[in-house]
């Protein structure tokens, strides 16, 4: 009991670290994606710059999504676990592992195209591949080495369900991902999930991966085990529940929907954010007035109250937090649309938000399509309302 307290105590500590750094990062993150957005339609159609610009998104993607897990530590709650095919989710993560390994090492892939679906969200299946792989590509270092990758369906009977304390007999699905690696000291074995363990100098690791991957496998009531041995390698399976309910089709690539000269008004504190928001807007065919302080904004929206369409507001700002803007430019325009963006996922919370007059809640950092796809979704709504 002893030993599962101060495990949970290491958990807490690691979730409000977390939680604190996590709000700076994704503002950091959130100009990069910003700028990189802008470049990329800045570039048009120039090939390699245009890819490279390309995979600059998708690491940030990745990097979104651990930042929800990190959030996930500190108790913020996630998006709604959706049915969900994990192969070809797992076939894209090792594709990009691939590119990031030394030849030397070999990938052997057995994965079944239909294991049946889980309930999960594609950005933690990415990250427990991308976090498993990752380690298996150090433990094998320069030298040559397999790394093999194995996703199936696999039924659990009673006995085997009592084996794992958190598992029922039934079907699951399964991940495999085994090195043959420097392996893993026996003493050391009940350590690496716990939040900030790891053996590598402290540019190379943060010990953060294993924990995230725990979290997001317990999370969809599965199960992670190790086996390893010193000098031979090292081999983690991950059970996941299969359910029997249709995946979710992928969306296919939308168009962005487009302003027709709406006028926005943009607070945030960060003024790198605002920077981006007032070139990529425009793009989107809106007309934008930025703030980094949310009393000038205030103050500019009680001079001319009918002289913006839409608010995007940040939430955690100096002086005048987003809701409190909010409140007040409810009370001069109770029909205007605002938008507030968070660095924590308050999903749960969108109700309480209605009474300051926020119609809806974005999750940083902003992704182009979202921002114009929720823009344009909230500036019709108002228009249909009369
Ligand atoms: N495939 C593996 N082979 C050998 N050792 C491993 C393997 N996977 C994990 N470990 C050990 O477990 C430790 C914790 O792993 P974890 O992924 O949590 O953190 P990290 O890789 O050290 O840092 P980060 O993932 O945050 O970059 C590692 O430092 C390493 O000692
Ligand atoms: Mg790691």
């Amino acid at each position: 009991m002893e030993k599962n307290l101060r495990q949970a105590q290491k958990m807490e500590a690691a979730g409000s670290l977390a939680g604190g750094i996590a709000h700076d990062f994704n503002n950091i993150l959130a100009a990069m994606i910003g700028y990189v957005n802008l470049a990329m339609h800045q570039l048009e159609d120039q090939g390699m710059a245009r890819r490279n610009l390309d995979m600059v998104v998708k690491a940030s993607l990745r990097a979104r999504n651990l930042i929800k897990q990190i959030l996930a530590f500190s108790r913020h709650s996630e998006k709604e676990p959706k049915p969900l095919n994990i192969s070809p989710v797992v076939k894209e993560a090792v594709k990009l592992v691939r590119a990031s390994m030394p030849s030397s090492i070999e990938i052997r892939q057995d994965i079944i195209s239909d294991p049946g679906n889980v309930l999960g969200d594609p950005g933690q299946i990415h990250q427990i591949v991308m976090n498993l792989c990752t380690n298996a590509g150090h433990a094998m270092g320069e030298n040559a080495g397999v790394l093999t990758i194995e996703v199936g369906l696999r039924s659990l009977n009673a006995a085997e369900a009592n084996l794992k304390p958190d598992l029922r007999p039934g079907n699951y699905v399964y991940i495999i991902i085994s090195d043959t690696g420097h392996g893993i000291e026996e003493k050391l074995k009940e350590r690496i999930f716990e939040p900030y363990f790891t053996t590598k100098e402290s540019h190379e690791g943060t010990g953060l991966g294993l924990a995230v991957v725990h979290g997001i496998v317990k999370g969809m009531g599965g199960d992670i085990s190790v086996s390893s041995e010193s000098g031979k390698g090292t081999s983690f399976t991950i059970l996941i529940p299969s359910i029997s309910q249709e995946a979710a089709k992928v969306p296919t690539k939308e168009k962005i929907s487009l302003g027709q000269g709406e006028r926005i008004l943009f607070v945030d504190d960060e003024e790198l954010l605002v920077d981006v928001a007032t070139q990529m807007l425009p793009r989107l065919g809106y007309r934008v007035t930025g703030f980094t302080s949310s009393r000038e904004a205030l103050k500019s929206f009680q001079e001319n109250p009918n002289g913006f369409d839409l608010v995007i507001t940040d939430y955690t700002m100096p002086k005048m937090i987003g809701t409190q803007l909010a409140r007040e430019i409810s009370k001069l325009r109770p029909e205007i649309p605002i938008l507030l963006c968070t660095g924590f996922n308050k999903d749960d919370e969108a109700e309480k938000y209605k009474e300051f007059g926020v119609r809806a809640i974005l999750l940083k950092p902003l992704y182009e399509h979202e921002l114009a796809e929720v823009v344009r979704q909230m500036l019709d709504k108002g228009n249909n309302n009369g």
